[in-house]
């Protein structure tokens, strides 16, 4: 196996790492600084001793070393200041994309690609128009991330063992993104049962605001230790063939209503990339929040042009 990494920034380094680490498959590391992920993917390499493990690891400035690649993991793009809502990335990203994704697509035709750059569900469309062809194939990584966080939050409010606790957060990755309380479990007990009204409201909003609480904190970028440790997992996934339900932003044809566009929702993912989308038997208002949510995506989109 072997897997690019585009973006040697915060994510897709630690995105990197992780993959080599597990033993997952050799990596290749591109950015458009010189020397930033040579310098990033020799530090990797000279870890590699000490962690135990043989990955490859090669960092480059163009797209030769990745012709061939089963997977691209796309991290390039700007990330978040105070102040900035991921939408604002919205145009500059939007170029970004389309340039590198163009370039890693004529080196391996037959990739998956697994985007992470934001604003990402809008960005999973521009990727997907540079691809064309099976939308199980280019797919974002948001919903783990998001889950993640409202996993931590619910776990800490219990105090209970974080491995035991599973939730669902479908719809865009932003603010108009849809915490699932009902679907949110401490082993298999949803959270509904566990905690009053209040609280559980006060769990979504830190959720939907988690982006924004790392990016206030660090003052100078966004966060990527989950980010990088989410889009890990749906690697794994995909190179083990697990064959996950995990939510991703995948490109609906119909499920929840909604056609032609990427939205976050519950998918399963093996070797060839989203297999299924699966459709919970939301309420009327979990629906409508997706679909306002949706909404959001699709103007976003039509911004773009
Ligand atoms: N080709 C390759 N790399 C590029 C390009 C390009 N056209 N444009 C920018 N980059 C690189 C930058 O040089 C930088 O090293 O992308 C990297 C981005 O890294 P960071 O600034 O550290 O950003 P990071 O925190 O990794 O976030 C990247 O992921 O979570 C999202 O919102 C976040 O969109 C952002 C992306």
């Amino acid at each position: 196996m072997k897997i690019t990494v585009i973006g040697a920034g915060n994510v897709g380094a630690t995105c990197a790492q992780r993959i080599a680490e597990g033993d997952l498959a050799d990596v290749v590391l591109v950015d458009i600084v010189e020397g930033l992920p040579q310098g990033k993917a020799l530090d990797m390499v000279e870890s590699a001793p000490v962690m135990g493990h043989s990955r490859s690891i090669i960092g480059t400035n163009g797209y030769d070393e990745t012709e061939g690649s089963d997977i691209v993991v796309m991290t390039a793009g700007l990330a978040r200041k105070p102040g900035m809502s991921r939408d604002d990335l919205l145009k500059k990203n939007a170029e970004i994309v389309q340039g590198a994704i163009s370039e890693a697509h004529s080196k391996s035709p037959d990739a998956i690609f697994v985007m992470v750059t934001n604003p990402l569900d809008v960005m999973c469309e521009v990727a997907y128009r540079v691809v064309g062809g099976d939308s199980c194939k280019v797919f974002g990584m948001a919903g783990v991330l998001d889950s993640a966080r409202f996993r931590s939050f619910i776990a800490m409010e219990l105090d209970v063992a974080m491995e035991d606790v599973q939730a669902m957060v479908l719809g865009g990755h932003g603010d108009t993104m849809v915490p699932l309380p009902r679907f949110s479990t401490v082993s298999g007990v949803s959270i509904v049962h566990l905690l009053p009204e209040d609280r559980i409201e006060a769990l979504v909003d830190r959720t939907r605001k988690g982006g924004a609480e790392i990016v206030g904190l660090l003052k100078t970028g966004s966060a990527y230790y989950a980010p990088a440790a989410s889009t890990y997992q749906m690697v794994e996934s995909i190179v083990k063939d697990k064959k996950r339900i995990l939510p991703a932003a995948a490109r609906l044809s119909g499920q929840y209503g909604l056609t032609d566009q990427y939205l976050g929702v519950p998918v399963k993912l093996g070797a060839s990339g989203v297999e299924n989308i699966l459709e919970l038997p939301l309420s009327d208002d979990e629906l409508a929040e997706l679909k306002k949510s949706a909404e959001h995506v699709r103007v976003n989109v039509e911004a773009l042009g």
